[in-house]
């Protein structure tokens, strides 16, 4: 199987439930490989890693679609999103970033641990009263893996409870603009949900502005509003669709791909309720081997670059297949065995680079304080007899969409 093949197979139903064959393929290419004029694919981890931190090569923002395709007009979802600083290069990211990374230092997060575990603790008694006993369970996505980080996110923007409720269809519906391959439906619906976000957001912005509370709605209104208004109107909508879409689609993804895997590894289950494996190993292996973002892409800036000798022409794509880069047999040893005892376990499923993701601590601490307290409140959960599970038909956002459970 040549790398294009490779392609057109995780662009497929059957390669996007199940792509770790087709990592292995990948690979036996080597490293890095192109597959047409002007794409090359990265599968391996120290090609991925070179090319997120090397920032020669970009991410594609508004200023580098102009530059390729003129004055085209802007799908609503791209041009949300391509306002905030996942979709901006240098100076202009470096700008963004700074004031919004000073609500994420390691201080900050910290203090936020007891707010989660209250946000946990409260779920978990909810828990309980909902398996209906019939033997289809509890759908631990729905009555947990969501509400955990989506409550979290929310209290630190200050979005008021009763305003959540459609934000899980929004933001699913909106992250389609950035899945692989997406095609006219998932744009179609990915701006109805950039459009209702958008509008959302602004409304709510006009709200703090008028009543300033101390919450990161504020905060970012105050940096727009500042005589050397470090965000714009547009950045502000988009770095807060950012900051819901990062928050928790992916860190649900986390918690449902973790719980599955502890089913099926009952030694490790037992080794965590024993307090012989600590939790923060298991949920970096979790990371690793079953990464929330499988892959992302840059896109070359320059004339005359490069991955690892592989020559890219300017404007040329690089796909780092992240999920893939997590299981190189060259930086891990048995790559697809799922072991958290595994030393130097350093997975890039938060990236690499300047775009690192914000949220990195804050997610580990969302599922270091999940795994815990489910465990030592449902010892005993397991897969539901009557009901199964059904994966997200995605690859980028990789997760369960329903994972019914007992608890035994
Ligand atoms: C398990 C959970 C998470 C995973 C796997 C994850 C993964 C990632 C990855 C791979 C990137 C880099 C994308 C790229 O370089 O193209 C990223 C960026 C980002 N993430 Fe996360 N993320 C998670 C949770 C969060 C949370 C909880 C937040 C916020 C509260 C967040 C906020 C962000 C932001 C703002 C960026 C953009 C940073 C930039 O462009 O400079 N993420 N995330």
């Amino acid at each position: 199987m040549d790398a294009a093949e490779i392609i057109g197979q995780l662009a497929r139903a059957e390669g996007r439930v199940d792509p770790y064959p087709l990592y292995a393929q990948a690979h036996r290419l080597g490293p890095v490989t192109s597959f047409a004029e002007d794409w090359v694919l990265a599968c391996g981890y120290d090609s991925v890693n070179r090319v997120l931190r090397n920032p020669a090569f970009g991410v594609d923002s508004d200023e580098l679609r102009r530059a390729r395709f003129g004055d085209e007009p802007i799908p609503d979802s791209l041009s949300l999103l391509g306002a905030s600083m996942l979709q901006s290069n240098p100076p202009v990211h470096t700008r963004m970033r700074a004031p919004i990374a000073s609500v994420f230092t390691p201080r900050r997060v910290a203090a936020l641990e007891p707010a989660v575990v209250g946000v946990v603790e409260r779920l978990l008694d909810g828990l309980g009263g909902r398996d209906s006993g019939d033997g289809r369970g509890v759908d631990f996505m729905e009555e947990f893996a969501y509400q955990l980080p989506v409550s979290v996110i929310s209290e630190l923007l200050g979005v008021p409870e009763q305003d959540r409720r459609p934000f899980r269809s929004q933001i699913h519906d909106l992250s389609r603009v950035l899945e692989f391959m997406s095609d006219d439906s998932d744009l179609t619906a990915a701006d109805a949900a950039a459009r209702e976000l958008g509008g959302y957001f602004a409304t709510l912005a006009e709200l703090r502005r008028a009543e300033p509370r101390d919450d990161l709605v504020t905060a970012l209104v105050q940096l727009v509003d500042a005589e050397d208004a470090r965000l714009d109107a547009a950045e502000l909508l988009g770095n807060l669709a950012l900051l819901l879409l990062a928050g928790f689609e992916t860190t649900t993804n986390l918690l449902g791909n973790g719980l599955a895997l502890l089913f099926d590894h009952p030694s490790v289950r037992a080794a965590l309720i024993q307090g012989a494996l600590p939790v923060g190993d298991f949920v970096e292996e979790v990371l690793r081997f079953d990464s929330p973002v499988q892959l992302t892409s840059r896109t070359a800036l320059f004339r005359g670059l490069d991955v690892d000798g592989v020559p890219l022409p300017q404007y040329g794509e690089v796909v780092l297949l992240i999920g893939a880069a997590n299981r190189d047999p060259a930086r891990f040893h048995d790559p697809d065995r799922f072991d958290p005892w595994r030393a130097d376990n350093q997975p890039l499923s938060f990236g690499a680079g300047m775009h690192y993701c914000l949220g990195a601590m804050l997610a580990r601490l969302e599922a270091r304080t999940a795994f815990t307290a489910l465990l030592r409140r449902f010892p005993a959960i397991a897969p539901a007899q009557g009901a199964q599970p059904v994966r997200q038909d995605r690859l980028l956002l990789r997760g369960y969409a329903t994972l019914p459970v007992d608890l035994g």
